[in-house]
């Protein structure tokens, strides 16, 4: 991927008026991570913590994300991107609208066309809903997608990991399954302190 490509799509982002978000945001959140990665991680949208700092993933969830990703052996800098379906916080955290999902995805459509990544983890419904509309995410996580040729772990979120921590038995299932596939398909020797080799 040609990184210049990546920080030119970031610039254009970061000025999008495309819908109604723009009015109430703070900061676009492009996404962070390893533009390189073969695992992009894909959320909801940004949230308070998200809206103030511009960076995915930072509040409460995010804190619990980063707390399964060190235990898969996975950390932004090297092995994940991550990106949300849209890029800036509905208000008072609702779901974004049809609409406004219309208007950014073609931005995360990019973002995966240049990282290019072998394997994608969608976390909770509004995730899910960007390859099945049909499907409820309790039925369909855990179990691989094919979509665009690439594999998609549809798994929950973490925010509904907090509000039910029963959930996260299944949601560290969901993580080895990717875990066993980043080592078949990237690095057999993928090291994770949880899951032996
Ligand atoms: N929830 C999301 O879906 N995305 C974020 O970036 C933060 C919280
Ligand atoms: Fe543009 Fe997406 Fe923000 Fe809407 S949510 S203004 S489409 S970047």
């Amino acid at each position: 991927m040609d990184i210049s490509e990546f920080e030119e799509l970031r610039t254009e982002i970061l000025s999008c008026q495309k819908c109604g978000l723009a009015v109430t945001r703070n900061h676009v959140v492009f996404g962070e991570g390893n533009p390189k990665a073969e695992i992009l991680i894909i959320g909801e949208g940004p949230g308070a913590e998200e809206d103030k700092t511009g960076r995915p993933f930072v509040g409460r969830s995010g804190k619990l994300l980063d707390k399964i990703l060190d235990a898969c052996g996975f950390t932004r800098k090297e092995h994940v991107f991550i990106a949300n379906i849209v890029k800036c916080r509905p208000p008072n955290n609702r779901p974004p609208m049809p609409e406004e999902r219309a208007a950014c995805i073609p931005y995360l459509d990019k973002q995966i066309e240049m990282i290019d990544p072998k394997i994608i983890i969608l976390l909770g419904a509004t995730a899910l809903s960007m390859v099945d509309t049909k499907s409820k995410i309790t039925k369909v996580r855990g179990n691989w997608i094919i979509w665009s040729n690439r594999l998609v772990m549809p798994t929950f979120h973490p925010s509904a990991l907090l509000r039910n921590p029963n959930l996260k038995k299944d949601s560290w299932e969901d993580f080895k399954k990717v875990v066993y596939k980043y080592r078949e398909l990237v690095n057999p020797k993928h090291f994770s302190a949880n899951i032996p080799l």
